[in-house]
């Protein structure tokens, strides 16, 4: 099935009035957004604007304190964790948290829990396919990786449930910028291929670069949002984030 056979603005997540606090800290506050099906939105904004907090909230590792989580038309607001990956909602967290004991097969694996065991092999495959960098490192510590393979294994693993939505949180922080591109690069791919990616980005100018719509974040706020065109063209965000 291809994109053009649906409709183009097919919502797949929505968030409506999302409030997210820590005790008596919101990090998240009255958040709306929307998110088209097979679409890359990137998720900018300063430290502690609230942007993982946002991912956390999608994915099920908190709960909102208001406010609704709907996925493909249903409100999963009060779903667990795993049973949003099961719905096809993966994360890849902030700093990567592979397991460094783990082979990276198990690593992989292990992101393929919740997966038929019999579509296993054929996914390693396809994240093989994608990192062919991985490939002669299946049965190596996790640990023994470089930052840029312990972050396409973290990708990887990711895909391994098969995720129609993928949640990346500053998949390129600490890389070299030729690692970045690679890991960017195989992130066009996984969206070429049909699945929602939302991205967490400090790497504004690569992150407008591949995203159709991006919400920058304040103060747990959204502050502003756009097509990168109108986000490139808006002076304050040229000025905090695009240095000038
Ligand atoms: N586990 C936590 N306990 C308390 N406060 C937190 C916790 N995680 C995040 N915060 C606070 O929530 C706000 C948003 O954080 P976060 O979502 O991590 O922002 P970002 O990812 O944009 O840097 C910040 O003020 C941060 O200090
Ligand atoms: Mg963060």
């Amino acid at each position: 099935m291809t994109g053009a056979e649906l409709p183009a603005r097919e919502e797949i997540l929505s968030l409506s009035g999302l409030t997210c606090s820590y005790g008596s800290v919101v990090a998240v506050r009255e958040m709306d957004i929307a998110i088209s099906a097979r679409s890359v939105v990137a998720i900018l904004g300063a430290n502690g604007a609230g942007k993982s907090t946002t991912l956390k909230a999608i994915s099920g590792l908190i709960r909102p304190s208001h406010g609704s989580v709907r996925f493909n038309g249903v409100d999963i607001t009060h779903v667990s964790a795993p049973k949003r990956v099961k719905l096809g909602i993966a994360h890849c967290p902030e700093g990567r948290r592979i397991f460094v004991n783990e082979t990276v097969k198990e690593n992989l694996m292990l992101g393929g829990q919740l997966a038929p065991k019999k579509e296993l092999d054929s996914k390693i495959a396809e994240v093989l396919e994608l990192f062919p960098a991985l490939a002669d490192r299946l049965g190596q510590a996790g640990g023994s990786l470089s930052g840029g393979e312990q972050q396409m294994l973290a990708i990887g693993r990711a895909l391994m449930s098969s995720p129609k939505l993928l949640l990346l949180d500053e998949p390129s922080l600490g890389l070299a910028p030729l690692i970045v591109k690679r890991v960017l690069d195989a992130l066009v791919e996984i969206n070429k291929a049909g699945t929602t990616v939302v991205l967490v980005e400090q790497n504004v100018s690569s992150a407008l670069h591949l995203a159709d719509y991006a919400y920058v974040l304040s103060q747990g706020r959204v502050g502003l949002e756009g097509t990168p065109e109108e986000l490139t063209a808006n002076e304050r965000v040229r000025n905090l984030y695009l240095g000038g």
